[in-house]
């Protein structure tokens, strides 16, 4: 296995920025996950976006100083349960697949986002 941190692996910023934008689209037009995402407002979606980037490029190893909310008082009260969380995964494997991300990465972003299921579903 590489030496090179998931970051570089993933192709660092860019590489993150453009996953978040092929998965973020893909989140908020699911009919079951779109609710999460119903009538807030673009600015307020772009926030979320960037800070998603920043939370993914940290937690990658990346030189990022994510700036958010940690991962329980971010969705803590949003009811986020099993159904979603599978279908999330599923986006996010669709989304892998689009970006055609190598299965090293593939596995490595699966372990750590599962790392933060507990955090994450109610
Ligand atoms: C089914 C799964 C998920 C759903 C439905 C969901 C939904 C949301 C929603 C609706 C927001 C906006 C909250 C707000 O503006 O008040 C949000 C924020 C955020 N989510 Fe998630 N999320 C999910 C999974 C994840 C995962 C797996 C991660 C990390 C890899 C993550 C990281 C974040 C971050 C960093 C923010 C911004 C935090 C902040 O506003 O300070 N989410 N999420």
């Amino acid at each position: 296995m590489s030496n090179e941190s998931l970051y570089d692996r993933l192709d660092a910023y860019d590489g993150i920025n453009t996953f978040v934008n092929n998965l973020l689209p893909r989140l908020q037009g699911d009919d079951l996950l779109g609710r999460f995402w119903n009538n807030r407002g673009i600015d307020g979606i772009e926030r979320e976006k960037q800070l998603l980037i920043d939370f993914l490029c940290s937690g990658a190893g990346g030189p990022v100083y994510y700036t958010g909310r940690d991962m329980v008082a971010t969705h803590k009260g949003m009811n986020i349960d099993e159904s979603d969380w599978t279908r999330f995964f599923e986006h996010a494997g669709a989304t892998m697949q689009a970006l055609k991300i190598p299965d090293q990465e593939c596995q490595d972003v699966v372990a750590f986002v599962t790392s933060l299921k507990g955090e994450i579903v109610e």
